[in-house]
């Protein structure tokens, strides 16, 4: 059969995306998508998601006959000689990689797959784990179609790489083709499609081992994230001194060949379906195989705190959020996109909530999707004038064209306190400075009186900080306990827990720092004390929320950080020496 029958599993945006281009280019392609209804949609010319370009060529290859929209994938499988599998590969809860549907499809396609059939090659695109190809695909496909041999059935890693906004331009423009692939024969097949597909400017095709094929998706979009979080780590540093433009840091770096200018735009953190999922599955995938990624932890710790750096800034400027009408400026995760999935807009809109703000937002394109999310929670502006209006500060979260057309004179005419907060560093900071209280991530403090007035609120910023343990029980006797290994508690057992992140309430910093503690899934149950006591950690009189957790499931194990030891103890025989007060914290407790 022609290399240029194909099949796409999954319709989401890198299916659609492929299958509409490789039409295009050529191929006869059948899109396999579970939902009726959306392929009834896809089939009308209507992706279900905005893509620029991405309608007008779905129309362009349905009129044309090369795609054909179906729920029927074992026809599709029968037509087509390449099976691409492009469906989600979402995060478990531990950050790990959940490929529930990797598996389901891939049983599908073996089922599929007669006996009689000629040659196929099934082809992983979605982006999964180094040895997932060849060590879980493989096998069930081998399984379920009974065809054993190589021969009959190739297996190949072939990661995507186009970027959300740019979807059809970078799938008619790949830097780079990688195809991963244990046997020669799949390769060829598939790189012979590759050249059918772009016979003029064929990208380079990297041939390689499958692993190495899954890993190079990875490695490239982790890097990327390491990028944007080393960035950002630089515009917080600039953001507490005077006089440092992180912007123009940025360009004077990127200059160098060796590191180049893109990806260092410095920012509110990075959001969207793949970076922030394939960073913790990348440190997900080292924990399990018994290696910590330390440099990938910091960058998605960092990223995880972004967000609070830009509420930070404002804070600098208004003082506490209780109480404050926020507007805000963009909600996707970057321009040109409707997807607000990891947006940093969810997290600071869920933040300044929960700290009793008032939140208006305002995007070009998102506002649909936002609006499922927080309803009447928070209220929406037609325009980004409406946006504004009347509020106390205006956050930029997206680096929309049209907001950068917005003067001083727009929101001092239409906000009660004209107070401005670019985290995407959109404007020219010449043109606000002296006109408006105006602050933006990367851009260093501008006179010994602001650097004096923002240390004394930084401080109440940092400060106190709220630590959280707590009292797991395994049964009605026994609680869990773990041994810490930092200073200045090593050596000492103690409840799980650590400090409440900025964006967090209790109950889920609890749980989060429970499970990574020691791997066990908890409950957030009540609140059984608050304890302060200056003498516990004087620098940042830590006030101390014990609760006690409901165990839900899991082995103990120890899991992370500083801990170098987890035990289940009877109440009856608990360790005499614990860290700071858990002793006297956990009498009063068991006492009332
Ligand atoms: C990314 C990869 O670029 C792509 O190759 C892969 O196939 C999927 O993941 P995408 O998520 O669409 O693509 O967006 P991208 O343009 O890479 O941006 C990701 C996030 O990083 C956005 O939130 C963006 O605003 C942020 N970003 C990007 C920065 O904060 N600074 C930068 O310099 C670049």
């Amino acid at each position: 059969m022609s290399p240029d029958r194909v099949a796409v599993i999954g319709l989401g945006f890198v299916g659609l995306t492929s299958a509409a281009v490789f039409a295009d280019l050529g191929a006869k392609v059948y899109g396999v998508n579970r939902n009726l209804q959306k392929n009834k949609a896809i089939q009308m010319g209507k992706p279900g998601f905005f893509e620029p370009n991405l309608t007008s060529l779905l129309k362009k290859v349905l009129k044309k006959g090369s795609l054909t929209a179906t729920t029927d994938l074992a026809l599709a499988v029968k037509k087509s000689s390449i099976i691409f599998i492009c469906v989600n590969t979402p995060s478990s809860e531990s950050g790990a990689i959940d490929l529930s549907y990797v598996r389901d499809v891939a049983l599908d396609i073996g089922k599929a797959v007669k006996p009689s059939d000629g040659y196929k090659v099934i082809v992983v695109k979605s982006t999964v784990v180094p040895g997932t190809t060849e060590k879980v695909v493989r096998p069930i496909l081998a399984k379920a179609s009974g065809k054993k041999s190589r021969k009959d059935l190739g297996v190949a890693a072939n990661p995507e790489f186009l970027r959300e906004g740019s979807a059809v331009y970078d799938s008619y423009h790949p830097d780079r083709i990688v195809i991963g692939g244990g046997d020669s024969k799949a390769t060829s097949f598939l790189e012979r499609f590759y050249n059918n597909m772009y016979p003029k400017n064929t990208p380079p095709i990297i041939k390689a081992s499958t692993a190495t094929g899954e890993m190079i998706k990875y490695a490239s979009n982790a890097f990327l994230a390491t990028k944007i979080s080393y960035i950002n780590t630089l515009a917080n540093i600039a953001t507490r001194i005077q006089g440092v433009d992180i912007e123009v840091v940025a360009n004077a770096m990127g200059l160098d060949h060796r590191i180049g200018k893109l990806f260092l735009k410095a920012g509110p953190g990075y959001g969207g379906s793949c970076f922030p999922k394939d960073v913790k599955a990348l440190i997900g995938f080292g924990r399990d195989i018994g290696y910590r990624a330390k440099v990938l932890e910091s960058v998605d710790h960092l990223n995880e705190r972004q967000p609070c750096e830009v509420i930070r800034l404002a804070q600098n400027i208004v003082g506490p959020i209780n109480n404050k009408h926020f507007s805000i400026l963009g909600l996707a995760f970057k321009k040109d996109t409707d997807d607000i999935r990891s947006a940093v807009s969810v997290k600071i809109i869920e933040n300044l909530l929960s700290e009793g703000a008032k939140v208006t937002v305002y995007d070009p394109l998102a506002m649909n999707n936002v609006r499922d999310k927080f309803g009447s929670k928070i209220k929406y502006g037609d325009t980004p004038q409406k946006c504004l209006k009347d509020s106390d500060c205006c956050l930029v979260l997206t680096e929309w064209n049209i907001f950068r057309k917005l003067k001083p004179r727009d929101f001092i005419k239409h906000m009660k306190n004209p107070v401005v907060v670019d985290a995407r560093r959109i404007f020219n900071p010449e043109e606000f400075i002296g006109k408006m209280r105006f602050s933006a991530i990367g851009l260093g403090l501008t006179s010994d009186a602001e650097e004096e007035e923002r240390r004394t609120q930084n401080e109440t910023w940092e400060k106190p900080a709220l630590a959280v343990n707590a009292i797991v029980k395994t049964d009605e006797d026994e609680l869990v306990i773990v041994k810490r290994s930092n200073h200045p508690f090593q050596g000492y057992w103690s409840l799980p827990g650590g400090f409440v992140e900025c964006g967090e309430t209790v109950e889920q910093s609890l749980k989060r720092e429970v499970k990574e503690e020691t791997g066990l899934k908890t409950n957030p149950g009540r609140i059984v004390g608050v304890y302060s006591d200056p003498k516990r950690n004087p620098e940042k009189h830590v006030i101390s929320v014990l609760m006690e957790a409901e165990l839900v499931s899991g082995a103990l194990r120890k899991k992370s950080r500083e801990i170098s030891d987890v035990k289940t103890v009877s109440k009856k025989s608990l360790p005499k020496k614990m860290a700071f007060d858990h002793l006297k914290m956990l009498k009063d407790y068991l006492e009332n």
